[in-house]
């Protein structure tokens, strides 16, 4: 085995030359042991910041960030899938989506984040269930999936713990928004999950990391290749976040909305990229293209969907009468309106500034472990391209009095009326495989 000095690996990267797969394990293995100080990781990030990798190098050093924890042996289990999204607001995607893949005779057998900043997470959205646990045993874990085709966990693993270093440092260094780098980062992560296919739902625009189609359809393309070099099939779909998905932002109401939809009475804008997904999971499954397009509106149609939701949800310890009455759910009962101060046509919605009201309200968290409301949050009525009339509400604050006046300065601006007619937004903008 050869072995590496440090300073040589900066350099080969600081001239514009590829890693080896064993340079790679080397410096991530060292970093992570405490072996390697962070102030030649750092110098290593910004030459690869700046002269960029190739996409067998990023596959290898995906690998390697993997390979430095935990694995979830899901081989077991049927017909894996994962789903990831980069994150936007009023994303409950996962919610509808992953009874939706049971249903369909798939496995979605994960870890889940908790929210943080102005992003929900699917853990924190689930707690507003009564009961509902996130822990679960391995063994129990693998029988749910097994019996249900559905186990949504936290994250309880040590998993890709090179990440973790890795995007402290990238913090504070200037080498986040660096495509390789977030590839690598979000990648590491799915590989150590397990699952067979991967789904991604790329966000892009305001409310979203990726500001542009452009850098969207890279960073989508560099994971599709991470795929491609590990023995995965990962499809990515580039979505719209300009403005919030659904009406819905905050833990309760996401939660209501995403039954409504798996009843068949959610936004269409929800419902529309959770069929995408689901389609492009089929497909990566070997399913027809005719049975891809039809047989996700099927499972939902039957109530089959809403039944895998309901069973999974109990097979968590939460009371399954929510899934069938989600009105019970607490939700904050002071509400404020924010209105429209003069008419037109709903042009923008800041969808970074929902997320951040609903942060300030008490339902996510600046800090991690921080304990948060779920019952807060703020319901936008109107969509982008809708007429509105002066006086009408615009949006609704769902709150507990904490955080209330930010919460409506920031609404106040959140929404762009235009006195020309508006187009709807398109909201898959592209697809990466
Ligand atoms: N999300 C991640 O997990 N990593 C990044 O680097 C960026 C977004």
């Amino acid at each position: 085995m050869t072995v590496y000095r440090i300073p040589d690996l900066i350099a080969h990267k600081r001239d514009g030359l590829e890693h080896s797969p064993e340079a790679l394990e080397q410096l991530i293995f060292g970093y992570v042991a405490g072996d390697i100080p962070d102030y030649q990781i750092a110098a290593w990030l910004m030459a690869v910041y700046l002269k960029g990798m190739t996409a067998p190098e990023t596959a290898a050093l995906t690998m390697a960030m993997a390979k430095s924890g935990d694995f979830l042996d899901l081989s077991s289990l049927p017909n894996t899938v994962d789903k990831h999204s980069t994150g936007g607001v009023g994303d409950k995607t996962s919610l509808v989506l992953a009874p939706m893949l049971a249903a369909l005779g798939l496995t979605v057998a994960k870890m889940s984040g908790r929210g943080l900043a102005h992003t929900g997470g699917t853990i924190d959205k689930l707690e507003a269930i009564p009961g509902w646990n996130p822990v679960l045993g391995d063994e129990a874990f693998l029988k749910q999936a097994r019996e249900i085709g559905m186990a949504l966990v936290g994250q309880s693993k040590n998993l890709a713990p090179a990440d973790g270093l890795l995007y402290a440092l990238r913090d504070v260094t200037a080498t986040v928004d660096n495509i390789p780098l977030i590839a690598s980062s979000i990648m590491s992560k799915k590989l150590a999950s397990g699952a067979k296919t991967i789904v991604l739902d790329v966000k892009v625009g305001g409310g979203a990391f990726m500001k542009t189609l452009e850098q969207g359809r890279l960073l989508a393309r560099a994971m599709v290749e991470i795929g491609q070099h590990s023995s995965r099939n990962v499809r990515a779909l580039l979505t719209d976040m300009d403005t919030p998905l659904g009406h819905m932002a905050g833990n309760a109401l996401e939660v209501q909305e995403a039954i409504a939809t798996l009843r068949g009475d959610g936004p269409k804008d929800l419902l529309e990229l959770c069929l995408e997904l689901a389609k492009e999971a089929l497909l990566a499954h070997g399913f027809s293209v005719a049975d891809a397009q039809t047989r996700p509106l099927e499972v939902i149609q039957s109530g089959a969907a809403l039944e895998k939701f309901a069973a999974f949800v109990a097979a968590q310890g939460g009371d399954p009468s929510y899934v069938y009455h989600p009105e019970k759910l607490n939700v904050a009962q002071n509400t404020l309106e924010i209105t429209a101060l003069h008419s037109g046509f709903l042009e923008r919605i800041d969808a970074l500034a929902v997320g951040q009201a609903v942060l300030v309200l008490g339902g996510g968290r600046e800090r991690k472990n921080e304990a948060i409301d779920h019952s807060v949050g703020v319901e936008v009525i109107k969509k982008i391209s809708e007429s509105v009339t002066a006086g009408e509400p615009l949006a609704r604050i769902y709150h507990n009095h904490k955080g209330l006046e930010a919460a409506k300065t920031l609404l106040k601006h959140a929404f762009t009326l235009s006195s020309e007619k508006v187009n709807a937004p398109t909201l898959i903008l592209d697809r990466v495989y």
